[in-house]
């Protein structure tokens, strides 16, 4: 009734972004993501008897009010799913995120947190069926399950029976770096759901994003098999802006982006110009991932530390998908 998982966050190079069911977390695309391994978290359920709830832990401190909401609503899913629905846990996480480093965890915590409750309770799920729990923890955390390159196939089905990640290159099959950029500016926050929500109802451009990613995905999928490092960044360069344009038109319009965020993508084309190739991604926040590989490594970390209201940048590699202890 124990056991232990650990989970790697994720970068994606497709986004997903809209949801066409809230409740059940069913996306309007599908999106396509890097594993990494610099950013995991690492979980361990244990479900008792004699609990007459659930209790969670985030290093070592014992966590009240929403976040605990979600893990318990998200227990109660693993819960049913194994026909024991009166049976409560104690969950304790460890994030191994860098300090101070501004990334959202939910996509290594809700993969953790799947995996080790559904072993702690014998389910032997498959990775298709665990990825689908996932999904319904946080959407991004459903291609978390997988190491390396992964999709996650939006599905057509109104249950979300087909809505989960499938493995698109394993971890080993290509050593590409991604430079995690950290700025010091706080931005009030649009939170990804609220984002999405108002970019689906409102944004006028948002049908455009939606028709526009199966080509995306096509030919990224193709670069990624050839390795083809130019192609690859500047699909999934050109899909961030193109996520980030739906919600400047949306109602009323907002931006994640902050001037800092604007001076590091500008560096990185400046970069390119001089011969390096590096591309940028951005998720619903002002920080930016940069895209690199090996041999550039020493040049693209000293030309974003240097950038002013840069505060840290974390490099990763491809990591690995669940694991269990
Ligand atoms: O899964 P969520 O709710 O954290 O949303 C993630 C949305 C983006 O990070 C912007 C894109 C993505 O595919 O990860």
């Amino acid at each position: 009734m124990k056991a232990t998982a650990k989970a790697h966050t994720n970068i994606a190079l497709i986004k997903y972004w809209g949801k066409r069911d809230e409740s059940l977390i069913l996306p309007m695309n599908s999106s396509l993501s890097l594993t990494l391994n610099a950013f995991y978290t690492e979980t361990t359920v244990t479900f008792k008897p004699d609990l007459s709830e659930d209790k969670f832990f985030l290093d070592n401190e014992l966590i009240v009010g929403d976040q605990f909401t979600k893990v318990s609503k998200f227990l109660d899913l693993i819960r049913n799913y194994a026909d024991v629905p009166d049976l409560f846990a104690e969950v304790h996480s460890t994030n191994a995120v860098p300090t101070a480093a501004g990334f959202a965890s939910s996509a290594s915590g809700f993969a953790a947190l799947a995996a080790a409750a559904s072993r702690a309770l014998d389910l032997k799920l498959d990775e298709s069926t665990l990825s689908r729990l996932t999904r319904q923890g946080s959407g991004s955390a459903c291609r978390s399950v997988y190491g390396g390159f992964v999709e996650w196939e939006k599905g057509t089905q109104d249950d979300g029976s087909d809505s989960y990640a499938v493995p698109v290159a394993p971890q080993d099959h290509w050593d590409v770096r991604v430079a995690a950029v950290v700025l010091s500016s706080v931005m009030k926050k649009v939170s990804s759901r609220e984002g999405m929500k108002r970019t689906v109802e409102t944004s006028p451009f948002y049908s455009a994003w939606v028709d526009n990613i199966p080509t995306d995905l096509t030919q990224i999928k193709e670069a990624i098999q050839d390795r083809d490092f130019e192609r690859m960044g500047e699909i999934a360069e050109a899909n961030c802006q193109k996520m980030h344009a739906t919600t400047l038109a949306a109602n009323p319009p907002f931006t994640y982006w902050h001037d800092t965020t604007l001076t590091v993508m500008q560096t990185v084309q400046g970069l390119r110009e001089k011969g390096i190739p590096a591309y940028f991604t951005i998720d619903a926040g002002p920080n930016v991932k940069v895209l690199y590989q090996p041999e550039n490594e020493e040049v693209v970390q000293q030309t974003l530390r240097e950038i002013p209201g840069v505060t840290n940048v974390i490099l990763s590699r491809s990591g690995q998908g669940v694991t269990y202890k």
